[in-house]
């Protein structure tokens, strides 16, 4: 069988489920951690995994072009090669050339580009970015799509969808059927109703075995993003996985997971990680802040990383001002491991038929702060 979901439970329009992949078995609502280059940046793998992490993403984009796809192959394939063994979703490209590549050029066949590592110049159409998917062993796999600009007129955002829907079709004639494995179409539209609305009926048309909603968090904000999610999954069938690509603050996946979201990946606690910033169950702390450099107490003491269980505020602070490389590693370590604990909690309100309440505790307890 090809990569299934199941239903747990339901609350409201949120969902609980189980996704069945070539590489075990990962509970929804579920956050990946991001891989971009074969690591999570600052950590092991087995540390990753210790967070509760069971699923993470990999990019078509960087692999590509560092080490390249085939030699990634020959080496026995991304989940060999980092040491992950748990199932691995890549982004298929397309968006990150956007946000990355230098003097990229369009066609109706796919996109020209030269690599920001070395300037080589490199192509991608939705033949090759399946393929690269395969040769780096993906569980799942992302159709290849153009994430479009916000802000963006409907003419501007139609024409690009309408594109994005004909690469989709070359995808899935591209993707080869393998047991465990499975192919993502992606929903694209920008904030026209009516353009999501002819997207998702392109998708399902076709067929696959999930859905992801691209094109948001690019400046659109909250209310607007969560705008579209309300007109867009009940659109969705009821019996396959929803990812939200690119999303976001634990408020973010909060208000997604109750309107349907299954899946959800983001930079934000690894990269915050890197620069001092620190998610925990009362909000956001930024440990360069002085005020933090003879505090004794935990980070968070809700929570049982590392960072958290043998280590001070201060501590972190000074290792972050000292610029040592184990505050970047704590810190990942830490905001990895909250939104863990975040989407584990989101899943036992599910299955508790308590998610509102659940909801409210924990945005009152990020709004009262820590201190
Ligand atoms: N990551 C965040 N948004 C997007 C998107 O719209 N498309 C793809 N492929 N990746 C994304
Ligand atoms: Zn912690």
């Amino acid at each position: 069988m090809t990569l299934h979901w199941t239903r747990t439970a339901q609350d409201g329009a949120a969902r609980r489920g189980v996704l069945h992949t070539a590489h075990g078995e990962v509970e929804t609502p579920v956050f990946m951690p991001v891989g971009t280059a074969g690591t999570v940046k600052a950590m092991m793998a087995d540390s990753v995994r210790a967070t509760g992490a069971r699923m993470v993403l990999g990019n078509t984009y960087h692999l590509m072009l560092r080490p390249g796809a085939e030699r990634v192959a020959r080496l026995g394939g991304l989940h060999r090669l980092m040491d992950w063994h748990g199932p691995i979703l890549t982004d298929s490209g397309g968006y990150q050339v956007m946000s990355l590549s230098e003097l990229r050029s369009m066609d109706e066949q796919g996109v020209t580009f030269r690599s920001h590592v070395d300037g080589s110049k490199h192509r991608l159409t939705p033949e090759r970015s399946v393929e690269i998917q395969r040769l780096l062993g993906a569980d799942v796999t992302m159709c290849l799509d153009e994430c479009t600009p916000f802000p963006a007129t409907e003419e501007q955002a139609a024409v690009s969808m309408r594109l994005s829907m004909r690469w989709a079709k070359r995808c899935r004639d591209a993707f080869v059927a393998r047991e465990g494995h499975g192919l993502f179409g992606i929903v694209q539209g920008s904030t026209y109703p009516g353009l999501r609305a002819e997207s998702v009926a392109a998708l399902t048309g076709i067929g696959f075995e999930g859905y992801a909603v691209g094109g948001l968090a690019v400046g659109e904000g909250q209310a607007m993003m969560f705008g579209v999610l309300d007109c867009t999954l009940p659109l969705l069938p009821q019996d396959a996985p929803r990812y939200l690509m690119g999303v976001g603050t634990p408020s973010d996946i909060l208000g997604a997971v109750r309107r349907g979201i299954d899946m959800f990946d983001c930079v934000i606690p690894t990269r915050s990680g890197r620069t001092g910033r620190a998610y925990t169950s009362r909000g956001v702390l930024n440990l360069r802040n002085a005020k933090h450099a003879e505090d004794p107490r935990p980070l968070d003491p809700a929570c049982g990383c590392p960072a958290c269980t043998r280590h001070s505020r201060a501590y972190l602070h000074h290792l972050i001002k000292a610029e040592e490389m184990l505050g970047p590693m704590l810190l990942t370590w830490h905001n990895v491991q909250y939104y863990q604990d975040l989407t584990r909690g989101l899943r036992e309100a599910i299955s508790a038929g308590r998610l509102d309440e659940h909801a409210a505790a924990l945005e009152a307890a990020w709004a009262a702060g820590d201190s």
